[in-house]
């Protein structure tokens, strides 16, 4: 049997249409998450604006500067909200910038245990703060060699130990562990806190994605940390996941590649 050409131009156009849909669907997409994300945008400067113009009118207002005491809450409070909208700035550019790939990864090898008792050391205020106690599980007192960029591992360990200490509970505890893999090592963040329900997991790295309840518990944040952490961690071609339960708490694990000379305990480490 011959080719029919009538039939193998159908064919042809067909498959040409399926194409063009598919690149239309993505394009839709792409202007769906762009809507989204400027109202976000929007929505997360015009708060902090709102309140700092609604302190300094108050202040301004004929006899605001009589009550020197209340005067001073408000600028203090105008304040807090001028170190939001930078916060949120720097978030942003940090975001930019890891996308474009104007941040590169300058990975070393350095001991991962060493940088993990360098963040607590730095964490300690908001430990007493929030009266929340932070644990290093280390199973071996070895060395454990890793190779990636020290100070955005850093800052990803410091916003997963943020996050827990906001949505910890008061008196509990965050414990950080070391797993070895096959050619990776993981590290996982602990907390006893909240948890997160089951629905909320598949969206928690999105940009500006925040549950309901850490918006009406009203704790501060913008949720661009855990974007920020993901693109970190897989600009190194490593992973990061969450495991969570409601009401027992939340654990954050992310790999790194194992540094390849001596220096890695022998065995295994085992949960
Ligand atoms: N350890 C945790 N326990 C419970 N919920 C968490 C935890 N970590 C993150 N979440 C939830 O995931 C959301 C997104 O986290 P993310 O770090 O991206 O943003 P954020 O903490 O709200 O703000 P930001 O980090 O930008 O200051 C949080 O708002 C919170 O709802
Ligand atoms: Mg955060």
């Amino acid at each position: 049997m011959g080719s029919d050409p009538i039939h193998d131009v159908e064919e042809e156009v067909k498959e040409w249409a399926k194409q063009k849909k598919t690149e239309i669907d993505v394009l839709k997409k792409q202007e769906h998450f762009r809507r989204e994300f400027l109202g976000n945008l929007s929505h997360e400067f015009k708060t902090p604006l709102f309140a700092i113009q609604g302190y300094l009118d108050a202040l301004l207002d004929e006899d605001g500067l009589e009550d020197t005491e209340q005067a001073l809450k408000f600028l203090k409070k105008a304040s807090n909200n001028v170190d939001r909208m930078s916060y949120l700035i720097n978030d942003l550019d940090e975001i930019s910038k890891l996308e474009s790939g104007a941040l590169p990864i300058n990975p070393t090898k350095f001991k991962i245990n060493e940088l993990i008792k360098e963040v607590f050391e730095s964490e300690e205020i908001k430990s007493k703060k929030y009266q929340i106690q932070l644990i290093f599980k280390e199973k071996y007192n070895e060395p454990v060699y890793v190779n990636a960029d020290r100070e955005r591992i850093r800052q990803v360990l410091v916003n997963l130990i943020d996050n827990a200490f906001k949505y910890g509970k008061t008196n509990g505890t965050i414990s950080v562990s070391l797993f070895g893999l096959h050619q990776q090592v993981l590290v996982e963040v602990t907390d006893d806190g909240s948890g997160i329900d089951e629905k909320n997991l598949p969206r928690l790295f999105e940009r500006f994605y925040r549950t309901d309840s850490s918006r009406s518990r009203q704790i501060a944040g913008s949720g661009l940390g855990l974007s920020i952490v993901k693109h970190i961690v897989e600009a190194h071609q490593q992973t990061i996941n969450v495991r969570s339960t409601v009401g027992i708490g939340s654990t954050f694990g992310f790999t790194l590649e194992k540094a390849k000379q001596a220096g890695f305990p022998g065995l295994p480490y085992s949960i």
